[in-house]
């Protein structure tokens, strides 16, 4: 019995000297984590703007982005500062700081991360790149005329007077998911 017990006890200091290991182990998690929180924000709004754009056409959507986007990437955690950050931003809450703009620099190197966690005096901030994945991105970031349709390029500019977002194209850098993360260490 004895010796039952302190096989238990070693068991259990072993689970907490697990638990409690120091931070290589926890900057990998809150890196995990931003890459399913960023995954589920992408999805959530791709399928709103694609079922958007189905119900009413590209000059429709831009209306519903511009008032769901936000409460949209907030819903998916208030735990997390959630936003999207661009170069070239459309909305001017998603101008990137001068940091973000060295990040989304790395993202556009010859040899570009897939994600990255940046350590900051309180907590953690996750980017991750986001592409013009799809033609659809086109409707409302593409080129003027040719793929922006004039109904949908007046919607926009009356909304977003100072729009950056235009002339992109498939595979091109948009911005970048941001996700800060305030953490006691
Ligand atoms: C129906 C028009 C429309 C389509 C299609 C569209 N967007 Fe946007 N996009 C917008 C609007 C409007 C905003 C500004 C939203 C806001 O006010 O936060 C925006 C903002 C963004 C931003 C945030 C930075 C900024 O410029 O403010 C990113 C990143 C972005 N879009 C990427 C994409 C990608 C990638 C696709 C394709 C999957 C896409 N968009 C398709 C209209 C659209």
């Amino acid at each position: 019995m004895k010796r039952l017990l302190s096989a238990s006890s070693l068991f259990v200091v072993a689970i907490l000297i697990t638990a409690l290991k120091p931070s290589p182990t926890q900057s990998t998690n809150y890196r995990h984590l931003g890459d399913s929180l960023s995954l589920k924000a992408q999805q959530a709004l791709i399928s709103n703007l694609l079922g958007a754009i189905e119900k009413g056409g590209a000059a429709y959507a831009v209306d519903f982005c511009h008032e769901n986007a936000s409460p949209l990437t907030n819903s998916v955690s208030s735990q997390v500062k959630i936003q999207r950050v661009s170069t070239r931003n459309r909305n001017p809450d998603n101008a990137a700081t001068i940091f973000d703009k060295k990040i989304l620099d790395t993202f556009e190197s010859n040899t570009p991360l897939k994600d990255t966690l940046v350590a900051i005096p309180k907590g953690y901030v996750y980017y991750k790149p986001i592409r013009i994945g799809m033609p659809t991105c086109l409707q409302c970031h593409g080129q003027p005329k040719k793929d922006i349709e004039t109904a949908t390029a007046k919607t926009i500019q009356k909304k977003y007077r100072f729009d950056k977002a235009t002339g992109y194209q498939i595979g091109q850098l948009r911005g970048a998911w941001k996700l800060t993360f305030l953490v006691d260490k």
